[in-house]
């Protein structure tokens, strides 16, 4: 029987990622919804990193279980690392990201290649019942590019272009993102991380 860990998302999507990246492993991953929970929690943390510890352990006060939560956004160097953790609420929360897209673009109007670098980041924190916590970071690099291209993905990907593979996130499939992604990325190091806890080492 596989041992239960409930992330703190409310989004399928996410889970069908992460069990994917789990499969080979004890564990099974679970929504807040499918263990019962359904609690809203202010991210008032500073960084992806303590935003999500912050979300793991709102969810271990009523949970008896592993928990596990991330927190994502686009850092672009020219804007100062924003929109950063306010990746979501950029441009309004409820502003279509073709919008938030095009403010990128126009902020960066003018701007040379060089100065147009950008990241994804994923920090991940999972919080056991003793108390302990193990955390992860997953970064991918790119650059803003000047109109958008690509219709896969979600979010920023269609203006975020990755050189190495000469397309944007939005153009590429699934299977492929994950390879190279900040989520897929700090996923993989807290699978290998969470073996080892379980092997006993720290
Ligand atoms: P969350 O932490 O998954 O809620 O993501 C926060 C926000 O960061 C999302 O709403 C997107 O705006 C942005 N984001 C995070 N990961 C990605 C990605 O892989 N592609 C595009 N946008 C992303």
């Amino acid at each position: 029987m596989k041992e239960k860990i409930i992330f703190a998302t409310k989004n399928r999507g996410k889970i069908k990622e992460i069990n994917m990246i789990m499969e080979d492993t004890n564990y099974e991953v679970i929504s807040m919804e499918d263990a019962g929970i359904d609690i809203d929690i202010v991210e008032d943390g500073s960084t992806f990193l303590e935003n999500a510890i912050i979300k793991a352990k709102e969810v271990m006060k009523i949970a008896d279980c592993i928990v596990m939560a991330d927190d994502s956004g686009l850092e672009v160097d020219y804007l100062d690392k924003a929109p950063g953790i306010y990746s979501a609420r950029f441009g309004g929360e409820d502003t279509s990201y073709r919008i938030k897209n095009k403010m990128i673009i126009d902020k960066l109007e003018g701007v040379e290649e060089k100065d147009r670098t950008a990241r994804f980041v994923c920090a991940i924190a999972a919080v056991f019942p003793d108390g302990e916590v193990l955390t992860t970071r997953g970064t991918v690099e790119g650059i803003i590019i000047h109109e958008e291209r690509g219709s896969n993905g979600f979010g920023y990907d269609p203006i975020f272009y990755v050189p190495e593979y000469s397309c944007t996130t939005a153009e590429m499939d699934n299977e492929s993102k994950n390879k190279i992604s900040h989520r897929g990325k700090a996923l993989r190091s807290m699978k290998a991380k969470m073996e080892s806890h379980r092997n006993g080492c720290k």
